[in-house]
């Protein structure tokens, strides 16, 4: 069972509009891959066609069945996803999410450099991290997303992020804009962009664990992940940028994972795999 969302301040849908908008989704859910096929073709045709213009298309973003009581009982993840490229700028009529592909010529008109605005960086790490086995077995806690310009948001567990890049950033460019993005019918915001510092909402006894290819201390993730005590609320900090690397101050451990660079998406893989197998989900 699926329901859709909206933005906060939009008209409330009639009963019967959203009756057949959860339908619509439900034979979205089934054939969601051809769906999906259908779309892109749509979105080539259109050519760089206004974010704006799909997320309104958007019939809805569902939300997965949420973690019974038990899972929920159980010790989960935390992620903070740091300088994540998502900067809302106003090309032609509409507020996009600035890309190098799409607005490359825009940026270097600002003299900004296009190479720094990688929006494709964070929606792969949240489909990492959503699509995970981990998530799917309701043991992600909370996702934090914060932005290049230190924009916070929080993200709940049971949302299901668009699939194709310009649903996800028509998705970004109205959060960030509005602020919040509530399910249709509910209060609860699904999407919320909430104040600095990320510290305020981590439980008691959390562990900040940042990640990056430089760090001195060099672990085996999966040995590191088994010897965590399961008193600890664990907290990885993983950068959503292009170049650069995370802030090393205010965490509790500072390692890497690899020899080798590798992108937010392969990281957090690697990430819920350590915990799946540290919690025996299969
Ligand atoms: C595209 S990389 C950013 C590259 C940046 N030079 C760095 O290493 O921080 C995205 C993120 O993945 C994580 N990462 C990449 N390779 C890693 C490694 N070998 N060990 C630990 N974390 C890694 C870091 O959190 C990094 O910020």
């Amino acid at each position: 069972m699926v329901r859709p969302y909206a933005v906060k301040g939009r008209r409330k849908r009639p009963k019967r509009e959203v009756e057949e908008v959860i339908e619509e989704q439900e034979v979205e859910e089934v054939n969601e891959e051809e769906e999906n096929r259908g779309e892109v073709e749509e979105m080539e045709k259109e050519g760089e066609g206004s974010q704006d213009a799909v997320a309104d298309e958007m019939v809805g973003l569902p939300v997965v069945a949420r973690p019974i009581d038990d899972a929920r009982k159980q010790k989960g993840v935390i992620f903070v996803l740091e300088k994540a490229s998502l900067e809302v700028g106003k090309v032609g009529k509409n507020f996009q999410i600035l890309n190098s592909d799409d607005h490359a010529n825009y940026l270097r008109k600002q003299n900004r450099n296009p190479a720094d605005y990688r929006p494709d960086i964070i929606h792969q790490a949240l489909l990492a991290i959503f699509d995970s086995p981990l998530t799917k077995a309701g043991r992600l806690q909370a996702v934090y997303v914060k932005t290049e310009k230190g924009v916070l948001f929080e993200i709940k567990p049971y949302v299901r992020m668009p699939r194709t890049f310009k649903r996800f950033c028509g998705l970004m460019s109205q959060l960030l804009q509005k602020l919040s993005i509530t399910a249709v019918g509910k209060r609860e915001k699904l999407l919320n962009v909430i104040k600095n510092p990320v510290s305020r909402y981590l439980p008691l006894n959390s562990r900040k664990i940042g990640l990056s290819y430089s760090a001195e201390r060099s672990v085996n993730l999966f040995d590191y992940v088994a010897a965590a005590s399961d008193d600890i609320n664990l907290v990885f900090v993983v950068g959503a940028m292009a170049h650069g690397m995370i802030d090393k101050e205010n965490m509790e451990d500072f390692i890497s994972i690899c020899n080798y660079p590798l992108s937010a998406a392969c990281c957090l893989n690697r990430i819920c795999s350590a915990l799946e197998q540290k919690w025996n989900i299969r």
